[in-house]
C-alpha cells in the first residue's frame, strides 16, 4: 500500500521557509503539505500562491496544496499555475463539488477532497469514482500544534471500507495530530498521506524523525 509522509510548512520556521523545505527534503520527506488559509473559512490566514511558486523554485517533492478558503473555485487554478501537484478542497464550500473536481484533474493535477471532522462520508459518496484522494480533517481546520480527534478513526476505516468494496483507488489523507505515537494506529486504518506539522518541524533531528514514523507506520 503506498505511504507517503507529508511536512506541512505551517509549522516551519517562515523566517528561513527555503532552508527549512530544503531540510525535511533532504531528510526524507515524500511531499510538501502547503496549507492555505483564507481568514474566513477558518480564522487564520496564513500563504498563498506568491509563496507557493517559491516553494516550487526550492523542491523537486510534489506540493500539496490543502485550500482553506470559502471560495475554491474562484483561486483554485492560481495554485496550479503557482505549481501545485495535489489539490484539494473542502466539501463544505464546494456547491458543485463533480465540477470542481473535473476542473483540478482537467488542469493536470491530483483532485482531492476534504472533509472537516463534522463532515461525514456520505456526503462524497458520490464522488468517489471523480476524485485522486480524500483529506480526512483530524483537527478542526486552522491552526497547528491541536490534538487528534479519535472519532476521526472510524472515518478512515469507513473510506478504507468503501475503497475495497467498490475497487477504487483513490488515496486517503489524514492531516492534524500526526505523530510518532499515534502514526501506527493512523495506518493500521487504512491511511496512504500523513499530513505532519508540529512533529516534524517541532522536532531536534528531522531526519530521525521523519525515519521514527516511517518505521512505526
Ligand atoms: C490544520 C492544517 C494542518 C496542520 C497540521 O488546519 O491543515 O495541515 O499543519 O499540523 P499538526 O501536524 O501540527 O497538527
Ligand atoms: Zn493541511
Amino acid at each position: 500500500m503506498t505511504k507517503l509522509l507529508a511536512p506541512s510548512i505551517l509549522a516551519a520556521d517562515f523566517s528561513k521557509l527555503g532552508e527549512e523545505i530544503k531540510s525535511v527534503e533532504i531528510a526524507g520527506a515524500d511531499i510538501i503539505h502547503f496549507d492555505v488559509m483564507d481568514g474566513h473559512f477558518v480564522p487564520n490566514l496564513t500563504i498563498g500562491p506568491m509563496i507557493l511558486e517559491a516553494t516550487r523554485r526550492v523542491t523537486s517533492l510534489p506540493i500539496d496544496a490543502h485550500l482553506m478558503v470559502t471560495n475554491p473555485d474562484e483561486v483554485l487554478e492560481s495554485y496550479i499555475q503557482a505549481g501545485a501537484n495535489y489539490l484539494s478542497v473542502h466539501v463544505e464550500v464546494c456547491p458543485h463539488l463533480h465540477r470542481t473536481l473535473q476542473r483540478i484533474r482537467s488542469l493536470g493535477v491530483k483532485a482531492g477532497v476534504v472533509l472537516n471532522p463534522h463532515s461525514s462520508v456520505t456526503s462524497i459518496e458520490t464522488v468517489l469514482e471523480d476524485l485522486d484522494y480524500v483529506l480526512v480533517m483530524t483537527v478542526n481546520p486552522g491552526f497547528g500544534g491541536q490534538k487528534f480527534i479519535e472519532s476521526a478513526f472510524q472515518k478512515v476505516g469507513q473510506l478504507d471500507k468503501i475503497r475495497q468494496e467498490r475497487k477504487l483507488n483513490f488515496l486517503i489523507e489524514v492531516d492534524g495530530g500526526v505523530k510518532l505515537d499515534n502514526i501506527a494506529k493512523i495506518s493500521q486504518a487504512g491511511t496512504n498521506l500523513f499530513v505532519a506539522g508540529s512533529a516534524i518541524f517541532g522536532s531536534e533531528d528531522y531526519r530521525a524523525t521523519i525515519k521514527a514514523m516511517k518505521e512505526a507506520w
